[in-house]
Formats: C-alpha cells, structure tokens, sequence
C-alpha cells in the first residue's frame, strides 16, 4: 500500500510539472525553438527532485511539446509540432457501443464478386503461395490418422513449437506451451478480452480503432474508452494515462506496429512510456499484432511482448499466408489455461488438419522467403497508389501511407461523409472502408481506408479514377 500511494504522489509530481511547462508553452512564455531552463535550474526553481523534473520532461518530450538537444537540453518544438496546433481529438468514454449493424453491411458488400476491393481487410490473395499451400493440405489429407482429427486446446504442438521458434528468431522467449492457436487472430483477441473482463468493465482501444475491437467490445457488453491516436505519433499517452487515472480499466486493446486503420507504429519512446503506465495502474495489454510480419525497412519490429511477459500478444498467418486457413495465435503467458478453458466452451477447438497443413509449410522452410517477396510487392504497390492518389485527388484530401501493412487513411474535409462516398463508390463496384467503422462515435466520418494491396492495373487505375471524381464532385456540392 506504501508503495502504491508515494509511486502515485510521484506520478502526479511529474504530470504536475509537465502541465506547468505546457500551459507556459502555449502561453507564449516559451517560444518555438526558445531553450528551456537546463534540469539542475528547474530542481532549484520548483523543489521538486532531479527525478521528477527529468520525468516531465520527458513527457512533454514524448508528446511533442520540446526536443531534447545533445549536450545542450530542452528547447521548444518548433510550431508545425506543437501539439496546440493539431486539433486534439478528445477521450470518448462510451457507455454503449454500437457499431455491428453498420460494420456487418458494410463487410458482406465487400462480397459483391467483381468489385474492386479496396475496402478489404485482407492483402491481394494472389500474393499467397496457394500451390506450395495446397501441397501441404493434401499431403496432410493423405496421410491423416483417426487420433489427429481433433486436436484440443492449445492445439497442434508442432504448429506451436514454429510459431515459439519464429519469436526465438527475433531474441524473444515465448515457449510452446503459453501458445494456444485459435481460429484466426480474431478469436484470440476475443477469447483474450473476455478473460480479463467481465460485462460493464471499461476497456481502452485506439481513436480510430480495429473494428474487430469495438465488435468484441459491444457483444461482451463492455465500455469503450477511446484514446485518440494519430498518423504521425500513434496513440495520444497522455489521454492514455488521463484515462487510466480516471477510469477503472480492466484491459487495453492496442496495436503498436502498423495499427489499423492509421497504420502508424509507436516509437522507441513511446513503447517504454506505454508499457509503463500499464504497470503503473496494472492494466493487462491485448496486443494485436497481425501486421508483425509486414513492416517497412529490414529489420522486423520487436512486440511490445518482448519487453513484458505479461502481454497478450495476438497474431495470425491470415495477412501473410492464407485468409482462409482461419489459423493464429495468442502468446498468453500465464493466461494460456484460462484461454483454453473459454476456447473449449466457446468452439472447442481450431480445425485440425488446417492446423497440421500450416506445420507441413512452415516445416518446408519456404515462409521467410515468401514473407520477403510479399513485404516487397506490398511496399511497390502502396508507392505506386500513394503517389497516383496524391496526384489525382483534390488538395484538400489528406492521404497518410503508415508504416508498413497496405492500408492508406486518406481524410476528406471535416465536413464531409466518406459515408456517402462509400455508398456512391459502391453503386460503381468499388468498396472502401469508411471511417465509421472504426470508433463507437462520429469523429472519424470524414475519413475512409483503402486497401492499396492490388495490382496497379488498368482496372484499379480506373477505379481510383472514378473514386477521385467520386470525391470532387461531393466537395464541390458540400
Ligand atoms: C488489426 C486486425 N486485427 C485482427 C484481425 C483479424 O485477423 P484474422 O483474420 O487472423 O482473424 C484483422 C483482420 O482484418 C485486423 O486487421
């Protein structure tokens, strides 16, 4: 209990002071580019210990508001960074999420055959290796025994085994036998919520968030807590750290690596404060980690489970390998029992021989290769739209690429409907995901994602065409 009460006396020192520093920021008292006062001056100023003052710092550091300088500490950020020049997208608290009807339509008009999908959330399934895949289902067909037919929960040890040695390979240690496989990353980010909660709890997603998330969240009769995130720096901590200082919050739902639909990945810094608040208040993390495997660059971003054991971390092979197999995965640490318990009531088990084919392809050592081909085409191909889009769309539609995944968040003006974008590219034979579906409230309806995983053809070239007069003509009549 002491413990508890002088690490939040602290907490609340530094938050203190950090609010101090920015209400002077925004005052004027310190100009863009003006050097603060060095931490030593700010000890002796405001008694507060060396520890408190570097803590605020940092804060305001990690929200934009100053830049650390080697050898010569803190100056104010210039303006464009000021975060009192970025329209701050408040908490939403939302006692009653109600989004399925809207996402459920919107999905199934995704089934349209024909149309140009660019409001699926899966890649171009041309991308996946279907022969070598194919070779694995039947070898495994073939040579099915009675005994293999079910497998329990946790499922398939020799799946478990290549997913635990594919962590061993990025430095982290996750053995066999916290992985439990489910029915795509869908079921374990849902069978992992509704282990940490129960009906009425409040849970943190993102601003705008995974739809899949505020699904879960309205089934299990949960409360959303909305905390913006944005294309540049992800999600907004210091709503973060106001929610979980004002909320009892039972789990958060995140991703740091390409988070849908932003795209954005959380930085060095802000992983380090993320998981630390966390602990602070001991919220468990559900990380959803689908996109871990298409990053930009060379080197693969490391989980948010590598640095605590304590996360829930959630993937799949459906954005890589096979939409369909509905095979991934949660690494739930000491929670594995618990999962397999609520998977044995709720589906019993994940498809056996699905389970074995993946295996037989990951044991066939072709997935390394074919992720790197797949990063590749993903990166050509979003380029190739992200510069078509940039050239054909009005000025004042806003397109952000991410890193890595193949979404683009493109934002029509603030007064604009991309509903009404999605219904009128639909009549055309043309999805889009419209914002809609991505938060319990109305703050993201301007804004739409497209998957940008297609071939750059003359059909997707004259569908973005179509959706480019589409958008004119609604900003013209607005
Ligand atoms: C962010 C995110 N999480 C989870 C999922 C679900 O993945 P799976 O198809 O493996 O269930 C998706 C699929 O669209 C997704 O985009």
């Amino acid at each position: 209990m002491k413990t508890a009460g002088w690490r939040c006396e602290v907490t609340s020192k530094y938050r203190r002071l950090a609010r101090q520093l920015q209400g002077q920021i925004e005052n004027g008292v310190w100009q863009p580019g003006d050097k603060l006062p060095s931490l030593r001056e700010t000890v002796k100023q405001s008694g507060f210990s060396l520890m408190t003052v570097l803590n605020a710092y940092q804060l305001l550091e990690s929200q934009g508001w100053i830049l650390a300088q080697p050898q010569s500490g803190y100056r104010v950020a210039p303006c464009q960074h000021s975060p009192a020049n970025l329209a701050r997208p408040a908490l939403h608290a939302a006692e009653a999420v109600d989004v399925n009807a809207f996402i459920f339509n919107v999905l199934q008009s995704g089934q349209q055959p024909d149309c140009v999908a660019f409001g699926s959330a899966f890649p171009d399934a041309s991308l996946f290796p279907q022969e070598q895949l194919a070779r694995s289902l039947g070898r495994v067909a073939r040579h099915l025994t009675p005994d293999q037919q079910l497998v329990l929960p946790p499922g398939c040890a020799e799946l478990r085994r290549a997913i635990a040695r594919r962590y061993a390979a990025r430095g982290m240690e996750v053995t066999p036998e916290e992985i439990v496989i489910t029915s795509g990353a869908l079921e374990a980010l849902n069978l992992s919520l509704q282990t940490l909660t129960r009906p009425g709890d409040w849970v943190v997603v993102e601003a705008p968030a995974f739809y899949g998330a505020l699904q879960a969240i309205e089934r299990l009769q949960l409360k959303a807590l909305a905390v913006p995130a944005d294309v540049t720096a992800g999600l907004d901590l210091d709503a973060l750290a106001d929610a979980l200082g004002r909320y009892p919050v039972k789990a958060c739902w995140l991703m740091s690596h390409c988070q849908n639909p932003l795209g954005v990945s959380l930085g060095v810094q802000s992983r380090s404060r993320l998981l630390a608040l966390l602990r602070e208040h001991q919220v468990p993390l559900i990380e959803d980690d689908v996109y871990m495997e298409l990053y930009d660059g060379e080197r693969a971003p490391l989980p948010l489970r590598a640095q605590d054991p304590g996360v829930l971390h959630c993937s799949s092979f459906s954005k890589t390998l096979a939409t369909g197999l509905r095979i991934g995965w949660v690494s739930a640490g000491k929670r594995a029992p618990d999962i397999q318990r609520l998977q044995l009531m709720s589906t019993l088990s994940t498809s056996a021989p699905m389970q074995l084919a993946l295996a037989d392809y990951l044991a066939s050592h072709h997935y390394d290769r074919h992720l790197r081909t797949l990063r590749r085409v993903l990166q050509q191909r979003k380029q190739r739209f992200y510069e078509a889009l940039c050239q054909l769309l009005p000025a004042q539609v806003r397109v952000d690429p991410g890193t890595g995944g193949y979404f683009l968040w493109l934002s029509l003006p603030e007064s604009m409907d991309a509903t009404r974008l999605y219904h009128l590219a639909l009549a055309e034979g043309i999805t889009i995901a419209p914002g809609r579906m991505f938060a319990a409230g109305e703050q993201f309806r301007h804004c739409f994602r497209l998957n940008v995983s297609l071939p750059w053809n003359s059909r997707t070239e004259a569908a973005v065409g179509r959706l480019s007069v589409l958008i004119r003509a609604l900003i013209s009549g607005c």
